[in-house]
């Protein structure tokens, strides 16, 4: 791999900003000082340390983020903020992007990752990995609504969709509003608040609280991130072996 390259992925700015550091002489590897940029590495064996700090290469990032509510899930966007801007530049590279997509107003678990074929699976319905919400939801909800969702409901316009979970915190038919735990094994556009539509209800309040094996780790506060542990990767992977 090229020296620029790791060290831009490594936050150390842009291939132009990399360049500089170099020419400045703040760059060595295996203990000699190295001016060119197209200088190709193996970063998990050649020492290289960048004024004064040695350098930990991450081969891929795996994030995991409490999404806040307002923010897009997009990589970029002209007006709007969105889930990568307050992300730290040393896990900022180009390939870092958000596994499936969660609405402006929705909250909660959304993995950021370079890993493609990782988040390919996450999201591919052939893999069939479950997507857990939490949704306060408007009452009260028909009394078949848990059969409906788990028999495989059509939502508007016909499209047909996976059976899917629905668990109640309250009786269906006797509250004004309600907590509920929706898990699906697929994604399409908006669908959590088209079933509960098209069960006459409507989504309150949405939180994706689990995906797979991943959890939302309680102590993140909205819009904030860590990166997974290593075995919550681990059991992520095992998953989709
Ligand atoms: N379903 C929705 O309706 N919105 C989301 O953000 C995620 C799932």
């Amino acid at each position: 791999m090229r020296l620029d390259k790791i060290l831009a992925d490594s936050g150390y700015g842009s291939r132009k900003e990399v360049k500089s550091l170099l020419k400045q002489g703040l760059v060595f590897v295996n203990g000699e000082k190295v001016l060119q940029a197209k200088l190709q590495l193996d970063p998990e064996k050649d020492e290289i340390v960048v004024n004064g700090e040695i350098l930990t290469y991450k081969k891929e990032i795996y994030l995991m983020m409490n999404k806040a509510a307002g923010v897009l899930t997009a990589t970029r966007d002209n007006s709007q903020a969105t889930v990568l801007d307050d992300i730290d530049p040393i896990y900022r590279r180009k390939e870092l992007y958000p596994v499936g997509r969660l609405d402006k107003d929705t909250t909660g678990l959304l993995l950021l990752t370079t890993d493609g074929q990782l988040g390919h699976r996450l999201l591919s319905p052939k893999w069939h990995v479950e997507k857990e919400y939490q949704a306060l939801v408007k009452g009260p909800l028909p009394t078949d609504a848990c059969q409906r969702f788990a028999s495989g409901m059509t939502i508007d316009g016909g499209e047909i969709c996976r059976p899917a979970r629905l668990v109640l915190t309250e009786k269906a038919e006797t509250v004004p509003y309600q907590v509920v735990y929706i898990s699906l094994t697929e994604g399409k556009f908006h669908q959590v608040k088209r079933m509960v539509k098209a069960l006459g209800s409507e989504v309150l309040a949405l939180k994706r609280v689990s995906m797979g094996s991943l959890k939302l780790d309680p102590q993140l506060k909205a819009g904030e991130y860590r990166e997974l542990t290593q075995k919550e990767l681990r059991d992520l992977s095992n998953n989709m072996v």
